[in-house]
């Protein structure tokens, strides 16, 4: 792949979804998108390019090759000292927020294939003094083959490693070969839709959120793409609800109308509010 094909595609995945296709990834995409090209009968990437911009069928090969590019890594119970901070701080002042309302509306914006909105419903479930609230939890993706997987929710050994024996009794029911399936209590509360976050009509009919969740996503993103994306989600956040990052990211390079707000353990964002 030559420097000109790398900015061809560069430009295509970051018009497409955010996907900064950075100079250092150039020869993973190119071990990776290889076989598409033998497969289309293409000559080189910039044929490629030609034919994600041009082809009738340029739309569907630019979806297979962002699921082939953009990284779905996740894993239950990621983070633990973020999910810690969310339990103990956050959730206290929630519940005293909403305890009229008695529902708390949740979004994991770039869930993958499920494993954090299934955590978090997880986590809920098990505080007492949210025993009859309307949890609603909802997990996007731009992928819908994570999105398949996620509906499933059958998992294997690496969705698992940081899940400690007594959770996995507790939260799964065993299957063949070392998989597991969630115990559908637990996904009763969480459901998932298709998304780009870059599409803004889609992002603006999404109801308010009292908490999103956005790890490991904006780090793909150049930082206009970041700013855009993040103040989408001041809009959909209701007046005091938070926004957590994963613990690479933050808001730091820019001003945003977010709080920033220090618990013990982590910095999270909040819209201003009571
Ligand atoms: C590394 S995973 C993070 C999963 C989970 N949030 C976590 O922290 O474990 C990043 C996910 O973001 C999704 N993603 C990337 N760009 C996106 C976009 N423009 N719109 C929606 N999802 C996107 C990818 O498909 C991928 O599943």
């Amino acid at each position: 792949m030559s420097a000109e094909e790398l900015h061809l595609l560069r430009d295509i995945f970051s018009r497409a979804c955010g996907f900064m296709l950075r100079e250092d990834l150039k020869f993973i995409a190119e071990r990776r998108l290889a076989p598409r090209l033998e497969l289309l009968s293409l000559r080189d990437f910039t044929a490629y390019a030609r034919y994600l911009r041009f082809d009738a069928r340029g739309a569907d090969e630019l979806e297979t090759a962002i699921d082939l590019l953009v990284p779905h890594e996740t894993y239950f119970f990621r983070e633990p000292v973020q999910l810690r901070c969310f339990e103990n701080e956050l959730m206290p002042k929630i519940l005293e927020r909403k305890e009229r309302i008695r529902s708390l509306h949740v979004w994991s914006a770039g869930c993958s294939t499920g494993e954090e909105p299934y955590t978090l419903s997880m986590l809920l479930s098990a505080m007492p003094s949210f025993d009859g609230w309307d949890l609603d939890i909802l997990g996007t993706d731009l992928s819908r083959k994570a999105l398949g997987t996620a509906r499933k929710a059958e998992y294997g050994p690496m969705a698992l490693r940081a899940t400690t024996p007594e959770q996995q009794a507790k939260y799964f029911e065993k299957l063949e070969g070392g998989r597991v399936r969630l115990l559908q209590k637990y996904r009763e509360s969480v459901r998932f839709g298709q998304l780009n976050l870059l599409d803004l009509a889609a992002v603006s009919v999404l109801p308010r959120f009292d908490v999103i969740f956005c790890r490991n996503v904006l780090i793909y993103f150049d930082q206009a793409t970041r700013r855009r994306v993040v103040e989408q989600f001041f809009d959909r956040l209701t007046d005091g609800g938070h926004l957590l990052l994963g613990h690479s990211e933050n808001l730091l390079q820019f001003s945003t109308r977010f709080e920033l707000v220090q618990l013990e353990g982590d910095l999270v964002y909040r819209r201003p509010g009571p």
